[in-house]
């Protein structure tokens, strides 16, 4: 018989979102009449504007006629798309040579492990989305997991600093070879300063690491002093690998498309450029995105699709800031919440476990336990403003009978 692959049977037994997602259900077997306020994993729950059905149904209908049928397309995807990202997203920052549209960050975060290989020393901020670790764990690059610590040897937790206790300080970092960094943070809602952006870029040019800068949630930032991209920092280019995804930004979640920017100055230590490499991990293991999904994405990227996302993520972020408002109001430390749908509330002298049950049971609010993200997020939980604004409000009465 085959042996079981060591690597994969070091991941924990389910994925976070998913283990929840069976404590909800458990939940509901015993009590179905029951019913649940989702608070948790970050998904939209309005439909998508209508101007990005209609770019996403013309090519469903173009691929039904003889002129308008396409197979294969080009892996990196449709010149047009990576074009308008390039416009958009990046006001020509980067070049659309340097984009490679994909299915989501989760499944790039899997090739990027297969490009930088088992024997490259990783870093996470502590606290950060579980993929990048999980990822690196099936790849082999992390030692046994330890139940004291609650990490896996090898991998490099970086904490944060008094003044800044949720972004890395790097003035005692081991030495690594790539940071995995999100902002604004999943799970802490806060988005990243310019000034740690260019602490950040300075790091990694000083030492010689790779960044990879998860900007899932960039379409939150309504200040324009934070930046929306790492490119926003100069000599980023030269350091910097970024994943962005229109799940978050037009509740692609289901339809499945994002990109990665890979730039052609970003290169090993031999020199060879990084974006020949990606290019040929891209071939072997993903034969590109949906065209019907990347015409949805030139949809969300026009003025109106951009205006209607707008009006979505808007709704989202009005009802973070009521969660914060009111779990302050109750009493509760929290975090972020501003320019992310993500509220990061301490529940003090509980497990974020024991804290989860609790609301689950008396409040009837599914959320996401800090523990799930890091050793440091325990006695935490993680409040999403994805609903509508309605069960919002249902959600902060439940929380304000049983929490005052
Ligand atoms: C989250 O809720 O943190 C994420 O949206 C889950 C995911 O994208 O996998």
């Amino acid at each position: 018989m085959v042996k079981r692959n060591p690597h994969v049977a070091k991941l924990k037994d389910s994925y976070l979102f998913e283990t929840v997602e069976q404590r909800k259900q458990d939940f509901l077997a015993k009590h179905p009449q029951v019913t649940l306020i989702n608070l948790g994993i970050g998904d939209f729950v309005h439909p998508l504007p209508k101007s990005v059905a209609a770019g996403l149904s013309a090519m469903a209908e173009n691929l039904s006629t003889p002129s308008g049928f396409k197979g294969y397309g080009p892996k990196e995807g449709d010149k047009k798309l990576r074009c308008r990202i390039a416009d958009v997203l990046y006001s020509q920052r980067v070049a659309p040579e340097e984009i490679q549209i994909s299915d989501g960050i989760l499944p790039s975060l899997g090739r990027l492990q297969v490009l930088l290989g088992a024997n490259t020393i990783i870093a996470v901020q502590e606290l950060s989305y579980p993929a990048y670790v999980d990822t690196a764990v099936v790849i082999g690059q992390s030692f046994d997991f330890d139940q004291n610590t609650q990490r896996y040897g090898r991998i490099v937790y970086m904490k944060g600093s008094a003044k800044s206790p949720f972004f890395p300080d790097f003035s005692d970092v081991p030495r690594i070879d790539v940071i995995y960094l999100c902002s604004p943070n999943n799970p802490t809602g806060i988005a990243a300063t310019k000034e740690q952006l260019t602490e950040l870029v300075a790091f990694a040019r000083d030492r010689k690491v790779i960044i990879v800068y998860d900007a899932a949630y960039s379409s939150y930032i309504r200040d324009s002093e934070i930046p929306k991209s790492i490119y926003e920092i100069e000599g980023a280019n030269d350091v910097a690998i970024e994943l962005g995804s229109f799940s978050k930004m037009a509740g692609f979640t289901g339809v499945r498309l994002g990109w990665s920017v890979v730039p052609k100055t970003l290169r090993y230590d031999d020199g060879t450029p990084i974006s020949s490499d990606w290019s040929n991990v891209y071939s072997r293991l993903f034969n590109g995105a949906s065209n019907i999904a990347q015409a949805g994405g030139l949809a969300v990227l026009s003025s109106k699709g951009q205006e209607e996302c707008r009006q979505l993520t808007d709704n989202y972020l009005k009802n973070a800031r009521s969660l914060k408002d009111a779990l302050s109001s109750m009493g509760h430390q929290c975090f972020g919440g501003i320019h992310c749908p993500y509220v990061w509330t301490h529940f003090p002298g509980c497990s974020s476990w024991e804290a989860f049950d609790n609301i689950l049971e008396n409040a009837h609010i599914v959320t996401i336990p800090g523990i799930g993200f890091g050793p440091s997020g325990e006695g935490f939980l993680r409040f999403s403003g994805f609903n509508d604004a309605s069960k919002v409000e249902q959600a902060i009465e439940n929380l304000s009978a049983f929490l005052t």
